[in-house]
C-alpha cells in the first residue's frame, strides 16, 4: 500500500483524540526541540510551518493521531511496527512531519522513562535519535528533515532506550517485526530453553551512526545497561541481546583484521550458522546511497572496500545474527 495511505490507516483509530497534541502551543513546540538539539537549520522551517501543519488536513491529523496511538500502544510490545519509506515526496510537511511527532510526544516519553525510573541522562541519550537522524537527512539530500523516520516510533513508544554507545530494543522473539530471521529452528530453540524461544522477551542490539564501538565504551554500555534496564523492566526469565547487522558478516575479519572496532565488537556475540542476504541496507548504513547507486560508488574506507569487492563479485552481503545473554548468571 501506498505508504501514506498505510500510516492513514495506522492512526485511523487514534486521529479524533489526537486533535488535542495540536494544541501544543509554539514556545512549548520550540523549547522541546531546542532540547532535543535539533540543528539550527532545521528550527526555522519547522516552526514557521507549524501554523500550515496545524491547518493542513492530511498532516495535522497524521501527526496528531501518530502522536496519539504511539503514547497509547506505550508498553505493548506485540504492537506492529511498520517500516515506511520516507515521506519527503509528499511536499515539505511530509519531509517534517517526523519533526512534529516527536517534537509533540517528547514531554510524555520523558514522563514515560521517569516512571520506569530511567535516569534522565538515559532519556536524553535516547532522545538524541532526532537530531542524528535530522543530521543524517541534511548530509544525504540537502535540506531539513528525518532521515528513516520509522525509527522514531519505537523510541516514542518507550521500547527502545540508548545506554551508552548502543541502542536497546525491547522485543518478542519470533513475534515482533524486528526479531533476528532467520533465528534457531524451533527444535533447536526448544532444546536451548528459556530466552531462545518463540514469545521469550529479548533486547535488540542497534548500532547509532557514528557510536564509540571502542572496548572501555561497550564495557561500561553493558554493565550500565544490564543495571539501567534489569531494574526499569526485570527479567522473568533468562534474556538474550541479540545483534542482526551487516557488521555480522564474519568475513569483515578477513577484510579489516582484528584491530578494527567491528571485528572487536562481533566477537562479544555468539554467531549464529545462519545470515540473511543483503545488498540494500549495507550500502545504505556503509554509503548513506540508495544501492541502485552501487555501480559508481568510490571506496574511501575499508569497510567500503570490502563491500565493493564482495558485492561487485557478484556476491549478496551477509547479514549475520549474534547473541550473548543480557542479564547476570543468575537470571535462568
Ligand atoms: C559504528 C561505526 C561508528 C563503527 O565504525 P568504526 O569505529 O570506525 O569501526 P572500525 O574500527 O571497525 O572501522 C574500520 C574501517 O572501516 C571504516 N568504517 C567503519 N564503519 C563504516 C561505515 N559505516 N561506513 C564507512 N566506513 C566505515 C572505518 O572508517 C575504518 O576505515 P579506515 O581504516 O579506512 O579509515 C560505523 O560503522 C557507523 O557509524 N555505522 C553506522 C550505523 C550502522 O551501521 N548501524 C548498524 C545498522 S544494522
Amino acid at each position: 500500500m501506498e505508504p501514506l495511505r498505510a500510516a492513514e490507516e495506522f492512526v485511523s483509530s487514534a486521529r479524533d483524540e489526537g486533535r488535542r497534541w495540536l494544541d501544543t502551543s509554539e514556545v512549548d513546540l520550540y523549547s522541546t526541540l531546542r532540547w532535543l538539539d535539533l540543528p539550527e537549520s532545521h528550527l526555522d522551517e519547522v516552526m514557521a510551518r507549524y501554523g500550515d501543519l496545524r491547518r493542513d488536513p492530511v498532516f495535522g491529523p497524521l501527526v496528531g493521531g501518530m502522536v496519539e496511538r504511539l503514547v497509547n500502544d506505550r508498553g505493548d510490545l506485540d504492537q506492529p511496527l511498520p517500516i515506511w519509506p520516507d515521506f519527503d515526496e509528499f511536499g515539505d510537511l511530509g519531509r517534517l512531519w517526523w519533526i512534529y511527532v516527536v517534537g509533540l510526544a517528547t514531554p510524555s516519553l520523558v514522563a514515560y522513562h521517569e516512571s520506569r525510573g530511567l535516569p534522565p541522562d538515559v532519556t536524553r541519550r535516547t532522545v538524541s535519535v532526532l537530531a542524528r537522524h535530522a543530521n543524517l537527512h541534511e548530509r544525504k539530500w540537502g535540506t531539513p528533515g528525518v532521515d528513516a523516520g520509522w525509527w522514531m516510533i519505537p523510541v516514542i513508544r518507550g521500547e527502545l532506550v540508548q545506554v551508552g554507545s548502543l541502542q536497546f530494543h525491547r522485543y518478542h522473539l519470533g513475534v515482533s517485526v524486528l526479531t533476528p530471521r532467520p533465528w534457531f529452528t524451533r527444535d533447536e530453540a526448544t532444546t536451548l530453553g528459556p530466552g531462545f524461544r518463540d514469545g521469550d522477551e529479548a533486547w535488540g542490539v542497534h548500532i547509532p551512526d557514528g557510536t564509540d564501538l571502542s572496548e572501555s565504551a561497550l564495557e561500561e554500555t553493558w554493565e550500565r545497561a544490564r543495571d539501567v534496564l534489569h531494574r526499569a523492566w526485570s527479567p522473568s526469565t533468562r534474556r538474550l541481546a541479540t545483534l542482526q547487522s551487516w557488521m555480522m558478516d564474519s568475513r569483515l575479519a578477513e577484510f579489516l583484521g582484528p584491530d578494527s572496532r567491528i571485528v572487536r565488537f562481533q566477537r562479544q556475540f555468539h554467531a549464529g550458522a545462519r545470515w540473511g542476504h543483503d545488498v540494500d541496507n549495507v550500502v545504505e548504513f556503509v554509503f548513506r546511497q540508495p544501492a541502485s547507486h552501487l555501480p559508481g560508488l568510490v571506496a574511501c574506507t575499508r569497510v567500503q572496500a570490502a563491500v565493493l569487492e564482495v558485492l561487485r563479485s557478484g556476491d549478496s552481503w551477509r547479514d549475520g545474527v549474534g547473541w550473548r545473554d543480557f542479564d547476570r548468571p543468575d537470571v535462568r
